[in-house]
């Protein structure tokens, strides 16, 4: 039987959540498996006849939207929430099976809701030597072309056509293994490559692969698929390509820019939070970045614990990079922090042109920011006062409800549809831990 994977509760574009400032953050928040692992994850189903069995998936909107875009390929999912006496916070199971495909193509309605919807553009073609796939399109945070998968697919062996919005892929005999050097790091492109390259004819070497924690938890994925590959987690990944994969199960690596989001948040109200299940390991650039901060973060086997007392905040530059840099997934909530540290600091945004839609609302609580090109400077204020806010993206979203939880009185956070595609029950792991935050649902 086929259930429908469980998004995020009422969701809808007009809901708005409201946030009290003011409380400390003090308890435990369950991390989640990872998104920008779990769409890649969900993805390399398509490159088997087997069912591929993910767990510890997060209830996510861009998870559900997958899924129905997986179907539109020919691929059955079922899911399998809690179990009798299993933690009520614990991820889901999520079963995929494309034993025939019986679409190749990606249609414009689906692509457009979901950018990394493109990348079942390098499974398609390897396992059925034919995609169509519609051409993304923009997207709030830049432009975010797909020049790297074009060229990287073409040296693979297959002929590329642009045809009325949609990049047309044929490789009749089937992709054989190349060289594949990025001019630029890219995840979504390495991930798309390697996929490809586990059904390809020999050896394809990828060149300046990302080495971010999604990358090589899909390696490990592929690998127990049945896949050979090396170098997962350097810049260069070499894969030999088989005749065919089989199934798998594989648990989803937690979400490390879920754990940079509430570190910040602890960090920006004071308090003491265990971050559970969370592995400092995948984002160490951040948690030094917050060490200098003045925040203290400890490992243990439970998780990541953070916390801060009375102290104020110092004011750290910071630049975004590839892993293991800071990670521009954090760029917003760090800048949000950044508005009430004791001083001055400077945030360089490096991988998106556009990634700074998040000032203009944080101005708005108070925050004190100029923007020169790619660089922020942030003059850190005594204090925020509450006001209602939007976002246009996910990250730039949570940002303002870090902001929300530090200022005085009432934010109104509006368009929580952004959160939801990203973040699990957030009101509901905040509130736990002593926040006032709740969804209105309009
Ligand atoms: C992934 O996007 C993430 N998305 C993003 O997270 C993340 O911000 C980004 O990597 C960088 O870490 C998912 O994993 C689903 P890129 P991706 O290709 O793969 C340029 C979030 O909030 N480029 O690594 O699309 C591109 O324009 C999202 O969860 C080309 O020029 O990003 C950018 O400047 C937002 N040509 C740079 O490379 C190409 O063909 C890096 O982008 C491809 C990319």
């Amino acid at each position: 039987m086929t259930a429908p994977v469980r998004g995020p509760g009422s969701g809808k574009i007009m809901d708005s959540i409201k946030v009290v400032g003011g409380a400390e953050l003090n308890g435990v928040i369950p991390i989640s498996g990872a998104k920008n692992a779990t769409l890649p994850l969900m993805i390399a189903s398509l490159l088997t006849d087997e069912t591929l069995t993910l767990t510890n998936v997060p209830r996510l909107r861009d998870v559900a939207q997958l899924t129905q875009i997986l179907s539109n390929h020919g691929v059955d999912y079922s899911v399998n929430g809690k179990r009798n006496g299993q933690d009520e916070l614990a991820g889901q199971t999520l079963n995929l099976t494309a034993r025939e495909i019986v679409d190749t193509t990606a249609p414009y309605e689906l692509v457009s809701k979901m950018r990394a919807s493109f990348w079942v553009i390098g499974p398609l073609v390897a396992r059925m030597h034919e995609a169509r796939v519609s051409l993304p399109g923009g997207c709030a945070i830049g432009t975010r072309p797909v020049d790297f998968f074009i060229d990287g697919l073409a040296a693979l062996g297959a002929d590329i056509d642009i045809e009325a919005g949609y990049v047309v892929v044929r490789a009749p005999g089937g992709l054989k293994g190349a060289r594949v050097e990025f001019p630029k790091v890219s995840v979504g492109a390495t991930h798309t490559i390697m996929m490809a390259a586990t059904l390809a004819e020999g050896e394809t070497e990828i060149v300046n692969a990302a080495r971010e924690p999604e990358v090589v938890d899909l390696a490990k994925c592929l690998k127990a698929m049945g896949a050979e590959i090396e170098g997962e987690g350097t810049s260069t990944i070499r894969i030999q390509g088989r005749q065919r994969l089989h199934g798998a199960r594989h648990a989803v690596v937690p979400d490390r820019i879920e754990t940079g989001t509430y570190a910040m948040a602890v960090a920006m109200t004071g308090g003491n939070v265990l971050l559970q299940g969370a592995q400092s390991d995948l984002l160490e650039s951040a948690l030094d970045t917050l060490r200098q901060a003045g925040v203290e973060i400890t490992q243990s086997a439970e998780g990541i614990r953070v916390y801060r007392n009375g102290n104020g905040i110092q004011p750290v530059d910071v630049t975004t990079e590839p892993f293991p840099g800071f990670p521009t997934d954090l760029q917003a909530q760090f800048m949000a922090l950044m508005t009430r540290a004791g001083g001055s600091s400077r945030i360089t945004e490096t991988i998106f042109e556009n990634r700074f839609m998040h000032v203009q609302e944080l101005a708005r609580l108070g925050a004190s920011i100029q923007v020169d090109g790619r660089t922020a400077t942030v003059e850190g204020v005594s204090t925020l006062r509450g006001a209602p806010v939007m976002a246009t993206d996910l990250r730039a979203s949570v940002s303002l409800v870090i902001a929300g939880l530090a200022a005085e009185g009432e934010t109104t956070v509006n368009r929580v549809y952004h959160l939801d595609r990203g973040f699990e029950r957030l009101e509901d792991k905040l509130t736990r831990c002593g926040a006032r935050i709740e969804r209105i649902t309009n």
